[in-house]
């Protein structure tokens, strides 16, 4: 099959496209044509920090397809059934073959390519909103990257959820894009003062919840924007440095750390159910989740590149 790996750490130009054998099918895995792979971020988190399992390793944690084989012990899926399916590697390749309790269906009248970017993003979202964040209708939840894909997926959740959002992104243009979906407060990172901001916007009191999606440097403006016992989700590193805490930051504010994981999750009861709810309101146009361009498989240089620096707003997707 045609596929994209690496063999070391790097930027996009790590990356290789040509021939490598097809994955094989064991008696608990789907084996998925892909129809399109959707770019997550942890895809370049990856890229840049996780040791490769190979000399050829296959990147991506997701993709829609259409299901091409399943090994005998699978009950849920049969050869034609459409599906998203995730993995902690794997996706950017024409097959993708994943364990069972990693596929989930695609609803009637959702196109593939739409539903290739669902779960990670709404999932990651409402994780580390409610089921770890814990956050309740009044509060205020500052979401920063607010314009990515699990950024754009936590301002609509905690909107509806009655939470009074604040988020951040590159410039006031991608700021006004995100109003519309539940934003209340936008502050752009590379001229505010998150800290300062949040203070005035909570009348001094500091937010509830953070949701930190980049990482970096930018942790220490997070960490003086949150209240006294207040929570902090850690999801991501975008900004592409790996913060760390100090013990004294941690008890002076007496505050909550969680590390979130998704993937640790995504085979659960819990988390099929959820992303069935997620699916259905993506489909009926409840939640919405922008695709901003499409490469082919071939292009995955140009794709990550992409990524990595033009600010899409939501996703990027690549074809085979
Ligand atoms: N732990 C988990 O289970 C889990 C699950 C999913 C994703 N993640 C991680 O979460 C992160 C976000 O994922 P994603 O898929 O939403 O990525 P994405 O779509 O690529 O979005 C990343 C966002 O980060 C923002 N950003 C970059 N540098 C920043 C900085 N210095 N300060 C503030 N914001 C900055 C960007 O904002 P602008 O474009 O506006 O500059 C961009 O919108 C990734 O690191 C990913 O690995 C973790």
């Amino acid at each position: 099959m045609k596929a994209a790996w690496y063999g070391e750490n790097g930027g996009p130009e790590v990356l290789h496209y040509g021939d490598i054998p097809d994955p094989e099918v064991g008696p608990k895995t789907v084996l998925v044509r892909v129809e399109w792979i959707s770019i997550e971020g942890g895809d370049l988190l990856n890229r840049i920090h996780a040791a490769p399992s190979s000399d050829h390793h296959i990147p991506g944690y997701q993709a829609a397809g259409i299901v091409e084989a399943v090994g005998n012990e699978v009950t849920r899926f049969k050869a034609g059934d459409r599906v998203v399916a995730f993995d902690w590697n794997g996706s950017h390749a024409e097959f993708f073959a994943v364990p069972e309790h990693y596929a989930y269906p695609v609803p009637e009248g959702m196109d593939l390519r739409q539903a290739s970017i669902v779960p990670i993003a709404f999932g990651t979202a409402h994780d580390a909103l409610f089921e770890y964040g814990g956050l309740k209708a009044g509060e205020f939840v500052l979401v920063q990257g607010a314009a990515g894909g699990v950024g754009l997926s936590a301002v609509q959740l905690a909107a509806r959820a009655g939470a009074q959002v604040i988020g951040t992104a590159s410039g006031e243009a991608r700021l006004d894009r995100i109003r519309p979906l539940g934003l209340e407060h936008g502050i752009d990172y590379r001229n505010e003062d998150i800290a300062a901001r949040c203070r005035e916007i909570t009348g001094g009191k500091g937010v509830d919840l953070v949701l930190d999606l980049a990482g970096g440097k930018g942790k220490d403006l997070l960490v003086k924007a949150l209240r006294p016992h207040g929570r902090y989700s850690v999801i991501g590193a975008a900004e592409g440095t790996l913060p760390s805490f100090d013990f004294f930051e941690l008890i002076r504010k007496a505050m909550q750390v969680t590390g979130i994981s998704f993937g640790r999750d995504m085979h659960t009861p819990r988390v099929h159910q959820l992303l069935e709810d997620l699916f259905a309101d993506v489909a009926s146009g409840a939640l919405v989740l922008p695709i901003e361009r499409e490469f082919r498989l071939s292009e995955v240089r140009e794709a990550h590149e992409f990524v990595a620096t033009q600010h899409p707003f939501g996703r990027v997707v690549m074809r085979p």
